[in-house]
């Protein structure tokens, strides 16, 4: 019997771009609904950009746009980002909606009914400039126990301690600079502590990850305890029915999102909202989303859904962090990457999607891209292995047998297409063990290109007499080569389609594994893949790592930093401040200026503004850096020079070549460039202060 799901999956906030990071769970879940659909279960897969709280607020404020058209730009990239690389979403919503706030007010109101909501007051620091309550994060200070500066309201870069924003010594507001007040506000709270049995149960039943469920039980043999879910205005959410002046906390009205999304798809596609989603129905529901996030949908989302009447969830899926070479994804090494510019690199989005999945199992481990190995996999697997098996044989059966795969394989057959569990391998996939099913495609692709080898068809091709031999063998590996297609149809959609289309078959379902193609005209063999241009992937990172500076399309983007909600302000990256704006002496400080000699310069071919220096740092060593001074000074007169440069700029991939700096001159409307010199005595490589 076939089964009623519904996936969604994590909503991204709208204040920024998705980066590689994100993909991960995107990926992971919309490669489990395009297999369930393969299986022919009913999927419906919903999403939206999760729109409200301070931070979005706030980098709106700083692009000078309201929250409504910030929001609106930033869901439109997310959307485009999706399509691009094949997330197969039956709709896309938003949680600033009519349709969110109805949501969000209903469960609020039976919670309300229900006894489940207390109100109190709690102290906390305000801003007296800005006229607003300040989220731990918009607190900077002295680290308590190490006296580091700069430290959030939370814990410490430097020491690693934690602490509340109280104890910060010279606290700040990070939103106008002022020393924040304490001030009493009342909140209102969701008790949790009264759901205690009931997720109990809902946890005993779910389906999720047995290290997941361990970490839920241990915040539940904690204690539970009543969750804080208002906001003093100014902020950008919901207000809270019957109490002016608050809103609801970003994490309330999220993953109603999910509701709210169904709902506004529903009723496009002519479904029962309430079939999926009134208490006890029958149509499984699964969440996608990351580690960071678990306790919101393990903890509070069951408890709100069963204290207002609805389902709850039938299963977690969790995902853990990507990182990029090793390492924590890096802006100046630019490994953290934007899913846009991986596409602007011309990079195959399908290749991450097989990467992704090949180190993906059920479990919230953490999973590495290694680009090197990335190249080397894809070239290897895809390339060499699997679209290999068409790409060798396909041009016999076009020109020598009319290309019309045979009509009996004997016992040639069994040697290619081996027999394999097709439940075994549909099990792998429901359980989001990805990578033993690249695995089971790779084993079957290796044994395959064995024989292929062995009875290396390009030899037989000119012998009359073994003429159905080279047959049987070259339309076995085209076989093999549809198996391996549908083995992997969920990682690579495009990819299967063009393949089909060569196979002349229609889309295939799980259920067709088993029958092979007999006696059956195929179509002339177009490239169905391509290896990585290492040069791409330079690209890619050179692109990153370059501080190009935002188009001037608005809204200008936020922080790139991850789209944390309350965590780390996207106001944090401010851009640059105007003239009149004053920095501290730690902004000043974070400039490495140099002394260099000018070691050599010339001419930059296609650009007449430009001059190429190569500086030398003294101990630093040497940079190659572009200036636009070509107006102003021959190239021979500078060598030998002295002057001042940028040292810790981050590098910047220009047409010509590589930017590694920035020497520093001065001009305006009166003239110039004048490049900057020391006085007498000043040696390369010494710093400026
Ligand atoms: N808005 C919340 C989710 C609300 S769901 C009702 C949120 N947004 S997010 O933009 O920060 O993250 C979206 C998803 O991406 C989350 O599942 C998060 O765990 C995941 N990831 C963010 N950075 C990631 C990595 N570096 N690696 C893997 N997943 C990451 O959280
Ligand atoms: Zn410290």
């Amino acid at each position: 019997m076939s089964r009623r799901i519904l996936v969604t999956n994590a909503l991204p906030y709208a204040n920024g771009p998705l980066h590689l990071g994100h993909m991960v769970g995107y990926l992971q879940a919309d490669i489990w609904v395009r297999f369930q659909r393969m299986l022919g279960n009913e999927v419906h897969y919903v999403c939206a950009d999760d729109a409200h709280g301070t931070p979005i607020m706030l980098a709106a404020e700083k692009a000078g746009v309201t929250p409504e058209a910030f929001i609106a730009a930033i869901r439109a990239d997310h959307e485009k980002d999706f399509a691009d690389f094949g997330v197969c979403f039956d709709h896309y919503h938003s949680t600033h909606t009519p349709e969110n706030e109805a949501l969000a007010g209903l469960i609020y109101s039976r919670l309300k009914a229900a006894g489940a909501i207390s109100v109190r007051s709690i102290q906390q620091l305000y801003d007296p400039v800005r006229d607003m309550f300040l989220p731990d994060r918009y607190i900077k200070g002295e680290c308590p126990k190490c006296g580091t500066a700069d430290q959030y309201g939370d814990n410490c870069e430097n020491c690693g301690a934690a602490y509340s924003p109280t104890d910060l010594k010279n606290p700040k507001s990070v939103v106008s600079g002022a020393t924040p007040v304490m001030r009493d506000s009342e909140h209102y709270f969701f008790e949790l502590p009264k759901f205690q049995d009931f997720l109990a149960g809902w946890l005993a039943d779910a389906d999720i990850h047995a290290s997941i469920k361990a970490k839920l039980k241990e915040w539940f043999d904690g204690g539970l305890r009543a969750w804080d879910i208002s906001r003093d205005a100014p902020y950008f959410g919901f207000p809270i029915p019957d109490a002016p002046g608050k809103f609801f906390y970003v994490w309330l009205d999220a993953p109603v999102g999910y509701m709210a999304s169904f709902k506004a798809y529903s009723q496009k596609a002519g479904l029962n909202f309430d079939e999926f989603w009134s208490a006890g129905s029958s149509p499984e529901l699964h969440h996608f989303i990351g580690k960071d996030i678990v306790n919101f949908h393990g903890l509070f989302w069951p408890a709100m859904l069963s204290g207002s009447g609805h389902r709850t969830p039938t299963a977690l899926h969790v995902n853990g962090y990507l990182t990029v070479n090793g390492a924590k994804m890096s802006k100046s090494r630019g490994t953290f990457i934007k899913a846009r510019t991986y596409l602007d690199a011309g990079l195959n989005p399908e290749y991450l999607r097989y990467y992704f999945a090949a180190k993906l199992g059920s479990g919230p481990e953490d999973l590495d891209l290694d680009l090197k190995d990335f190249q080397a996999r894809i070239n290897s697997d895809i390339v060499g292995k699997y679209v290999n098996l068409a790409s060798r044989c396909a041009g016999f059966i076009e020109r020598q047998f009319s290309g019309r795969l045979a009509a009996d394989l004997g016992s040639i057959g069994a040697l290619y297409t081996p027999q394999f569990d097709g439940a075994e391998a549909a099990a792998l996939y429901d359980a989001g063990e990805y990578a033993a099913v690249v695995r089971l495609a790779t084993n079957i692709c290796d044994r395959a290109n064995e024989q292929l080898q062995l009875h290396a068809p390009w030899k037989l091709a000119s012998d009359e007499s073994r003429r159905a031999e080279l047959h049987a063998i070259c339309s076995a590996a085209i076989n093999t080569f549809r198996v391996v297609t549908m083995l992997l149809k969920p990682l690579l959609p495009q990819l299967a389609a063009q393949a089909e289309r060569f196979l002349g078959i229609p889309p295939q379902q799980w259920s067709d594994l088993a029958r092979p193609l007999l006696d059956h005209p195929i179509q002339p063999y177009q490239p169905l893949a391509t290896r990585i241009d290492p040069k791409t992937v330079d690209a890619m990172l050179a692109e990153e790592a370059s501080n190009s500076p935002a188009p001037a399309a608005p809204p200008p983007q936020p922080s790139p930093a991850r789209g944390e909600g309350e965590k780390k302000p996207a106001i944090a990256a401010s851009p640059t401040p105007a003239a009149s704006d004053t920095i501290g002496i730690e902004d000043f400080s974070k400039v490495d200026l140099r002394i260099a000699r000018i070691a050599e310069a010339g001419p930059v071919e296609g650009a007449d503004k430009l001059l190429r220096l190569k500086l030398d740092l003294g101990p630093l060593g040497e940079r190659q850096v572009f200036a636009g001074i070509k107006s102003a000074y021959a190239p021979e007169t500078l060598v030998g020079r002295l002057t001042v440069c940028v040292a810790n700029l981050a590098p910047r991939k220009m047409k010509f070549g590589m930017s590694e700096g920035m020497v520093l001159a001065a001009s305006d409307e009166r003239g110039g460039p004048f490049l900057l010199s020391p006085d007498a005595g000043a040696q390369p490589g010494m710093r400026i202060k």
